[in-house]
């Protein structure tokens, strides 16, 4: 904020949100030094476009739009040479126009554009008040960009408050009630609009009984969470359990097409838009690992997601009902059932069912955010249906906030996947929205890892411009969090995290296999840990060789789930992508990847390559003593020692086992135990 705060800063605009821009401005210029002012000459102009002063409209109108220079709403308003970087179907009052000409002008329609330009010179920093740019117009390509808090209000004997979170404790939540402390929500808030985040969802897709009840008596404290977060133009969303008639309304039966049933949503939800008039919708994880859903009652998911759309629809409200639906109390002997196919056999055919206010969300992998997965074959088969995808921010199967892992490039690899072949439309022209699990909490440096902000960041800069390269990306997280000593630092946390996600990939389980990990808590590796267990997640390795058979010639058939070119991509061994080969296909340890390797010498070379180079990450850090804080350097240090004996372990326990199961020697003779 110091390039603003210094400035002389005018904000013009009515309402909450342009409210908030003016205090967001106040507070910067009482820290260095700069003035908000009336009238006059300004450095940086803030403003809706009702309010516009005429010599602001001049430096982003130009000559050329003259008097007819609008609002950003509006396609024919804009200059000739605007940048106009976004693509999709955004709501129109988070757009905003920025230029300069001798002063900076940002406009907006609205509150929410003009926050989001305000972030937006904050990013530029100085460089904002350089030379003159013509005005660009910037517009969020998904028209929701939201994050799921896997919070629990009380403590869960086994997934304690925040389930599967790796940053302390709740924001929201503490020991059975509110935490209370909306200042701390308040600032998290701050943080996400930062990010571009707009929605929240405050309470974990397992609805236990208490968590349950914030749809109805304790209300209350979702509306505090909404009253909070309201001022950094963030919606609140509640996940709500399907069985809440019954088990809060006192009925016999949930079913979605009983008359009691549908009064009893329209009822609660009418309570919840009399609390919170801005509310976002549900959210429902339903028969998935027990959670309970329409199936027991003989109805279809589509029958469950319009239930409470229906309710929610006179308000503007959504339901996102989650695709994550597969048998989890499988027979691993049974090879005929994939856990892989399970979204697209329950969601496919219901494609063009759901009402219009139903978002399906389905995770961006068909199995359960691996290090790597092939996109989930649901986002190319439901053209009549609004997607979300969800991303895991939160590093459940990623390191857990212990390890370096920046996963924009992976997103950025899922975003940009064209599902039906090259020069086909993206995953993120496909979804209308992205989600993700909060990797956040009540840590000071709210990631537990300090370095995993930048995920969190990433995530909403990359649902706002799928299009940001990831080092980018990475490079206004170090501008933002670092700003006094950002130039020194860019190099090393570049060479730390950059290539932090591959690295994460070469130590742990190899080629897409996925799943290697310590049952339960799912930190550090168990190779056999899930082979026979009922959750669907099994790698089959024997004597000769390893991966699951996807195929529609000998195994589950998956591969035909996909559109052409990718089901005959997949379907073959020798066309299939190096790092997918074992998702899709089993082969001898003896199979040559195009990278001219043997799968066992890829297993072995990369695990050594991966360990490695986290070694290689220890004196990078050091060197970064006095350009942080010293109690950061300190943290990261001991991660990354953390970090290190986990990664040779991973190492050590992958090559161990395949050389034993194989019974093939390293081709470089290198100690494998
Ligand atoms: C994973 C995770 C669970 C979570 C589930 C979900 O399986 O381990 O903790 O509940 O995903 O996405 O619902």
């Amino acid at each position: 904020f110091r390039a603003i705060g210094s400035r002389r800063v005018l904000v013009h605009g009515d309402g909450p949100l342009a409210g908030t821009v003016r205090d967001e401005v106040a507070r910067a210029c009482a820290r260095f030094g700069g003035s908000l002012c009336d009238g006059g000459e300004a450095d940086l102009v803030l403003a809706t476009s009702d309010h516009l002063p005429a010599h602001a409209r001049a430096v982003l109108y130009g000559e050329e739009a003259g008097e007819t220079g609008a609002a950003p709403g509006g396609d024919e308003a804009f200059p000739t040479g605007r940048r106009d970087r976004m693509t999709g179907t955004p709501d129109g009052d988070e757009n905003f126009l920025v230029g300069r000409r001798g002063g900076v002008t940002v406009v907006a329609g609205e509150g929410a554009g003009l926050l989001y330009g305000l972030f937006h010179v904050v990013r530029l920093g100085e460089r904002a008040f350089g030379a003159d740019f013509p005005a660009e117009r910037h517009r969020p390509a998904m028209r929701r960009r939201m994050l799921d808090h896997w919070d629990n209000v009380d403590v869960h004997p086994v997934m304690g408050q925040v389930e599967r979170g790796y940053a302390g404790g709740s924001i929201f939540w503490a020991d059975g009630g509110p935490r209370g402390d909306l200042d701390r929500v308040r600032a998290y808030g701050r943080l996400l609009a930062a990010a571009g985040v707009n929605a929240v969802a405050v309470n974990n897709v397992n609805v236990h009984a208490t968590e349950a009840r914030l749809l109805t008596d304790r209300l209350g404290d979702v509306a505090a969470l909404a009253g909070a977060l309201r001022p950094y133009g963030i919606r609140v969303h509640l996940s709500v359990t399907f069985a809440a008639p019954v088990v809060l309304g006192g009925l016999s039966t949930a079913d979605p097409l009983d008359e009691d049933v549908r009064a009893w949503w329209a009822g609660a939800t009418a309570r919840v838009y009399e609390a919170i008039p801005d509310f976002g919708g549900y959210l429902v994880k339903a028969d998935s690992e027990g959670q309970p859903g329409p199936f027991a009652y003989g109805r279809s998911h589509a029958d469950g997601a319009n239930l409470l759309a229906g309710a929610l629809a006179p308000y503007g409200g959504v339901v996102h009902w989650r695709a994550f639906v597969y048998d989890h109390r499988q027979d691993w002997r049974d090879r005929s059932t994939d856990r892989a196919r399970a979204a697209y056999d329950h969601f496919a055919p219901l494609d063009g069912e759901f009402a219009g206010n139903a978002i399906l969300q389905v995770k961006h992998g068909p199995i359960d955010f691996q290090v790597r997965e092939p996109v989930s074959p649901v986002i190319a088969a439901m053209p009549r249906t609004r997607l979300a995808v969800e991303l895991q921010v939160t590093q459940e199967y990623t390191g857990q906030q212990r390890h370096v892992c920046y996963l924009a490039p992976m997103w950025r690899e899922v975003l940009g996947f064209e599902p039906w072949g090259p020069g086909g439309r993206t995953v993120a022209g496909v979804a209308g929205e992205l989600v993700a699990v909060s990797n956040a909490g009540d840590d000071p440096y709210w990631t537990g890892h300090p370095l995993a902000q930048a995920n969190l960041y990433a995530f909403g800069r990359l649902a706002w411009d799928p299009g940001l390269g990831p080092a980018e990306i990475l490079d206004e997280w170090i501008g933002l969090t670092f700003p006094d000593t950002a130039d020194r630092l860019r190099e090393p946390l570049h060479a730390i995290m950059n290539g932090s996600w591959e690295t994460y990939e070469r130590y742990t389980a190899p080629l897409g296999v996925g799943f290697m990990v310590r049952p339960g808590h799912h930190y550090g590796p168990d190779v056999d840990g899930y082979e026979y267990t009922p959750w669907g997640t099994y790698h089959f390795a024997d004597r000769d060789g390893v991966g699951v058979d996807r195929t529609r010639a000998t195994g589950t058939g998956c591969t035909g789930q996909y559109p052409e070119p990718w089901s005959e991509v997949y379907e073959s061994a020798e066309r299939c992508p190096d790092e997918l080969l074992l998702f899709f296909h089993h082969v001898p340890y003896g199979h040559v990847l195009h990278s001219g390797k043997t799968v066992i010498q890829h297993i072995y070379d990369t695990h050594f390559a991966g360990a490695e180079e986290v070694a290689e990450l220890r004196p990078v850090w050091d060197g970064l003593v006095g350009l942080v804080d010293p109690a950061l350097h300190a943290r990261v240090r001991e991660l990354l020692d953390e970090q290190l004996r986990s990664a040779r372990e991973w190492r050590d326990q992958i090559n161990t086992y395949f050389f034993r199961k194989s019974g093939v020697p390293d081709a470089h003779g290198r100690r494998i135990h």
